[in-house]
């Protein structure tokens, strides 16, 4: 069979791309180990709240003046409803389902997470202006999924 030079080049361009790209991927993945966002602490759905530590919900302040802020997330509803921050804090965020998948997002931050069943997410902001924030869930859950919100009062 007969195949064209440039038939040739492109073909031997396109295998070499993709070759490429697999390289990348692979480099990225178990080089640089940069992995899909998700969090690495698995939890039983099914015994959140008597897990610690989200079987007491709320913030803890941690010895080196920082906070932890730990949320379950469950139709339709966070818990804590109202969290109290004092202003200039860096506080770090984690989030686990009861049910379904749920989001987990805070504008005008940097949160903005999903709550999956099973396991434990978290991500980390200060928060330098003083005031109400919303907290809400930005992934469909179902029938109430409009009304899942919670408040974060900054101090
Ligand atoms: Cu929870 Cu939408």
């Amino acid at each position: 069979m007969q195949i064209h030079r440039y038939e040739r080049w492109w073909m031997t361009f396109g295998f070499t791309m993709l070759v490429f790209f697999l390289l990348l991927i692979g480099v990225a993945a178990f080089a640089d180990n940069i992995n899909p966002p998700s969090g690495m602490q698995q939890i039983d759905p099914t015994k959140v709240a008597q897990t610690p530590p989200f079987d007491r919900p709320g913030l803890r302040k941690l010895p080196d003046g920082s906070y932890e802020a730990y949320y379950i997330a469950q139709v339709f509803e966070f818990t804590p409803r109202v969290l109290t921050i004092p202003a200039a804090s860096k506080v770090t965020f984690y989030v686990t389902s009861a049910d379904v998948v749920h989001g987990f997002f805070i504008p005008d931050t940097d949160i903005n997470m999903m709550a999956v069943p099973g396991w434990v997410n978290s991500q980390q902001h200060t928060f330098t202006r003083r005031g109400e924030y919303l907290l809400i869930c930005h992934e469909y859950c179902g029938i109430d999924h409009q009304d899942m919100f919670a408040k974060i009062e900054v101090q």
